[in-house]
């Protein structure tokens, strides 16, 4: 009983406050526009005989024989015996914003029941405004903040920030809406950003988006951010491939806002930039302005002797806010080949073949996980653990076909393996030697990829035990057959140990 008792209760709150379970007003929020139409339908589950919705302050008894074109508000649904009462509600007008309430009578008794839903009739907001610290220019580094307000919309517009045409996500505050539910908000939403050389010459755009508006509102305001001359290069800067005789050009490209002015000094000679120079043999440019503060500064040589190629060029660009200083050095030699791939953080030839970080690292850890697969394999038949401890029995042991001494030995990590019955318990330096003769082939699992890798190694067979712990994904196929060695101390020269894993690629999972 005392378990009925909430159920009970929960119902009887439930009629209370609906009237009746079964009544349903949909939808239960609308924003139109004025002069716009909506479509509200109510329900019960029941024969109704009257259908009364108030729209704005008055109230209206439709029925679906009564539908006259004239009316702004007419019967909308499936009939009263279904229980459906709804209006078609045309040319919106602004004092009908507020709830719309369907009245209709009750399953019982004489008490009428109803529903609401809410109408909002869109009114566009008011003047966007934009306000941020005033300040005609930024140094860069300082913290920018604005304030977008788009005041008495109903419902409150949206704000999105922009700079130029890229959307700003970084740094945009909580929007704060101020005003009444049922009447006109005003939000306003505040953006801080610490400022960077790219900013500069950008503008920052609030927009507002309103259902009343056809055309999203803007607020701009462009930001200028000035810094000191900054250099693009770390150390000395050295110019490659200049001749003897010919004219070279210095050129150092940097960044500075505003403008910066250019002074060279070299030997006992000191020039500054936009001087229509008295020395005949060289000539500094004015900085030549790239775009988004970037200038490309250049000294030229109209002839280079041979005590210019000695020399150090010294090089000072200032602003308004600062200086920078570099030292230029010139070359006859061309440009190194490494110099020009700058992406990578390490290079190496191989015969011929720059491998950059990623390809070299890739390799380490191929060659990384052949010798762990190999260890394990050393390992497990050295110990007899594992998968060879169990499956003695089921020995099917695979002829290379090559003229190895000794056949393959097939292996699947995570399954029974079968294994040579003569594998011994012994660790050490008698255990190589028995495995000198011996060709494995190990199927071991690692995650995929597509690179056969091929390593020759002569310490292979280094035991180390290393848990092999992970679900197996791919498949590595290592090969590794050695040479007829009486002893793995010594390996000997022309037939190395070779391994070989071949990474298969697997049928479930996606290729790029
Ligand atoms: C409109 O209906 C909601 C419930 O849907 C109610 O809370 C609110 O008081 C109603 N407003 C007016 C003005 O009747
Ligand atoms: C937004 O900025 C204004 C003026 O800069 C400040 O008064 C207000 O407290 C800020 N609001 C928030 C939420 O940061
Ligand atoms: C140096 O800059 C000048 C223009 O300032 C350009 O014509 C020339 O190609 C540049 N030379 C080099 C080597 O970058
Ligand atoms: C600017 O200088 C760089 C070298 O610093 C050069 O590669 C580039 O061609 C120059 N650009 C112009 C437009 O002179």
């Amino acid at each position: 009983m005392m378990a009925v008792f909430p159920a009970l209760f929960g119902l009887l709150m439930a009629t209370m406050v609906t009237g009746d379970p079964s009544f349903t007003i949909t939808p239960t929020e609308a924003v139109r526009r004025v002069g716009g139409e909506l479509f509200v339908e109510c329900k019960v589950a029941y024969q109704i005989n009257s259908c009364r919705i108030k729209v704005g302050y008055q109230s209206y008894i439709l029925s679906p024989s009564e539908q006259n074109q004239a009316d702004d508000i007419v019967y909308h649904g499936g009939g009263l015996e279904k229980g459906e009462c709804g209006a078609h509600i045309r040319r919106i007008k602004e004092e009908w914003n507020g709830n719309i309430t369907c009245t209709l009578p009750p399953r019982t008794g004489n008490v009428e029941i109803s529903r609401s839903m809410r109408l909002v009739v869109a009114r566009p907001p008011g003047a966007i405004r934009l306000e941020s610290t005033q300040q005609p220019a930024f140094n860069e580094g300082d913290k920018f903040m604005a304030q977008c307000i788009v005041p008495d919309g109903r419902p409150a517009a949206k704000i999105t920030w922009f700079l130029d045409e890229n959307p700003v996500f970084e740094g945009i505050h909580q929007p704060i809406i101020t005003g009444e539910t049922n009447d006109l908000q005003t939000i306003s939403q505040n953006i801080s950003r610490i400022l960077v050389a790219d900013d500069n010459a950008k503008t920052l755009i609030c927009r507002a988006e309103h259902e009343a508006l056809d055309q999203p509102r803007e607020a701009k305001r462009q930001i200028l951010v000035q810094y000191p001359p900054q250099r693009l290069e770390q150390g000395t800067i050295t110019i490659f491939g200049l001749k003897l005789g010919a004219e070279g050009r210095l050129n150092v490209t940097i960044r500075a806002n505003p403008a910066p002015d250019v002074e060279w000094t070299f030997g006992d000679q000191k020039i500054v930039a936009s001087e229509n120079s008295e020395l005949s043999n060289v000539n500094a440019l004015e900085p030549l302005h790239l775009g988004n503060g970037y200038y490309n500064i250049t000294l030229i040589l109209y002839r280079i002797k041979k005590e210019d190629v000695d020399r150090k060029y010294y090089l000072r660009v200032t602003n308004e806010l600062g200086n920078e200083e570099f030292v230029v050095l010139i070359s006859t030699m061309d440009e190194p080949a490494a110099r020009k791939a700058k992406s990578s953080f390490l290079i190496i030839d191989v015969y011929g073949v720059e491998l950059d970080t990623g390809a070299i690292v890739g390799i380490v850890i191929a060659v990384l996980v052949l010798l762990i697969a190999v260890s394990l394999i050393v390992f497990a038949k050295a110990t007899g653990r594992w998968c060879f401890a169990g499956s003695r029995a089921r020995d099917h042991t695979k002829s290379s076909g090559e003229s190895t001494p000794a056949g393959d030995v097939l292996l699947e990590a995570g399954l029974p393996v079968p294994s040579r019955t003569d594998t011994e318990s012994a660790v050490g330096g008698r255990e190589r030697s028995r495995l000198a003769g011996l060709s494995a082939r190990v199927r071991a699992a690692l995650p995929r990829a597509k690179d056969k890798v091929q390593a020759t190694e002569s310490h292979a067979a280094e035991t180390e035990e290393k848990p092999l712990s992970e679900e197996k994904k791919g498949v590595v196929y290592a090969e590794l057959a050695l040479g007829d060695q009486a002893s793995t101390e010594k390996p000997p020269p022309p037939s190395a140990e070779y391994a070989e894993i071949v990474y298969t690629d697997q049928p479930k999972e996606t290729k790029e």
